[in-house]
């Protein structure tokens, strides 16, 4: 098995979760919020982020892939599944695992501003910013990292290493 390096350990994930967290409170006070998890890499993300709001978190959830080679992001984003409740007139913020080209993120956002949600934000745990090739505005961002391929935190390889409770990467 490949040797795994640790780049954000366990703890310093949580603390800056908790910190972002922070600041959606600070930035909706008491509203209503729709969390929109992108399966399945921000399930983790989305879980322990909406644990430390109190805000009424309503999750919603989707499912898109990009078409092509699994680690190179083809620029084609087809939705596997779709939102079950409207978020018209709803203050919903995505959460996504990582924004890398920008793609996936940019047909999401197109998608959702047509239902007419009251706002749309969007938070992602990681940013590989210099692989960037459309641009979109990341509201909350976790860590800015490397242009590495990174697992762990619900981001895999081949399905493999989502269950590991830090981020990392492959020698
Ligand atoms: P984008 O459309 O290029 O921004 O790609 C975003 C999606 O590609 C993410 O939601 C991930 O599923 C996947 N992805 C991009 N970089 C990585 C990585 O380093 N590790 C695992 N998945 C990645
Ligand atoms: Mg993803």
């Amino acid at each position: 098995m490949a040797a795994i390096n640790i780049l954000i350990d366990e703890e310093k994930i949580q603390k800056r979760v908790e910190e972002l967290a922070n600041q959606i409170m600070e930035d909706y006070k008491g509203d209503d919020l729709v969390f929109i998890c992108i399966l399945k890499g921000s399930i983790f993300f989305t879980v322990d982020l909406a644990k430390k709001i109190d805000n009424n978190v309503h999750l919603e959830f989707m499912k898109v892939s990009s078409y092509g080679e699994n680690t190179v992001s083809s620029g084609q984003v087809e939705l596997e599944l779709d939102l079950k409740s409207s978020i018209e007139g709803k203050d919903v913020i995505v959460i996504e695992d990582i924004v890398d080209t920008g793609h996936t993120l940019k047909y999401i956002l197109e998608y959702l501003k047509v239902r007419n949600p009251k706002t749309l934000k969007l938070c992602a745990l990681l940013d590989k910013k210099e692989r960037r090739e459309v641009e979109v505005k990341v509201d909350y961002v976790g860590f800015e990292i490397p242009n590495k391929f990174v697992i762990g935190y619900g981001l895999d390889a081949n399905e493999c290493y989502r269950n590991l409770p830090y981020v990392g990467y492959l020698e």
